[in-house]
């Protein structure tokens, strides 16, 4: 369980993540962290998941790293339903989501325990060579993205590490399919099996090799 302080940033931030779910993460962040290898999140927006995430580094000495290119996914595009008219850049008539995050970080003291990387994932994921304890797909929700995602990262978690994916709905009429479709990939594929379900996140442990 975060310190009051921690869920209460995590609860003012900007962002997506449930209270429900995120104790949920930050919960599973804690157990992965206990194999001393850094957690990785893809999706950090402003940063509300971040701050959990960023809170067990700094309890297991580890680091989170989180991996967003800050433009917005589709369904936040200007006219979209989740679209925030406050984290347009003016000047480039674009979604620019990194001021937001590192002024949330700072304001929540957890500046030194993350490391951002402003990219796309998969070219992120092409360049990342080192092992994860926990991997976080919160990213892009079209079946390309999330298949991006599930590629890239998911052979990089360690045996007995994490995979957590978010809104997963197996039920169409709940929510887009494409993270249910990972998740669905990733338990067929024998490698991992789910430990726990909370809402429409899912986290699954590292058993076997591959994807
Ligand atoms: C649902 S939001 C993440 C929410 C966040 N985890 C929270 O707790 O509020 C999805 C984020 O993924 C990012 N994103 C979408 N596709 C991406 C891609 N291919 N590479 C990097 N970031 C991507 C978007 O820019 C957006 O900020």
């Amino acid at each position: 369980m975060p310190a009051p302080e921690i869920l209460s940033a995590f609860e003012s931030a900007k962002g997506f993540m449930p209270v429900k779910e995120g104790l949920a993460l930050y919960e599973a962040a804690a157990e992965a962290a206990k194999l001393g290898l850094p957690l990785l999140e893809v999706g950090t927006y402003c940063g509300r998941s971040t701050i959990l995430l960023a809170d067990v580094a700094r309890e297991a000495g580890v680091m989170a790293v989180t991996v967003d290119h800050h433009r917005g996914s589709e369904e936040q595009q200007p006219g979209w339903e989740y679209h925030d008219p406050t984290v347009v850049d003016p000047e480039v008539g674009l979604m620019d989501t990194l001021p937001t995050f590192r002024r949330t970080l700072r304001k929540a003291g957890l500046e030194d325990h993350v490391i951002a990387v402003v990219g796309r994932s998969p070219q992120v994921a092409k360049v990342w060579a080192g092992e994860l304890g926990f991997v976080f797909i919160d990213g892009g929700h079209t079946d390309e993205h999330a298949t991006n995602d599930y590629e890239g990262w998911a052979p990089k978690v360690a045996e007995g590490g994490l995979l957590v994916v978010h809104d997963v709905f197996p039920n169409p009429e709940d929510g887009g399919q494409a993270p249910y479709r990972i998740y669905c990939r990733a338990i067929e594929s024998g490698a991992f099996e789910e430990i726990s379900v909370t809402d429409s996140l899912r986290v699954l442990r590292r058993v076997g090799a591959g994807i």
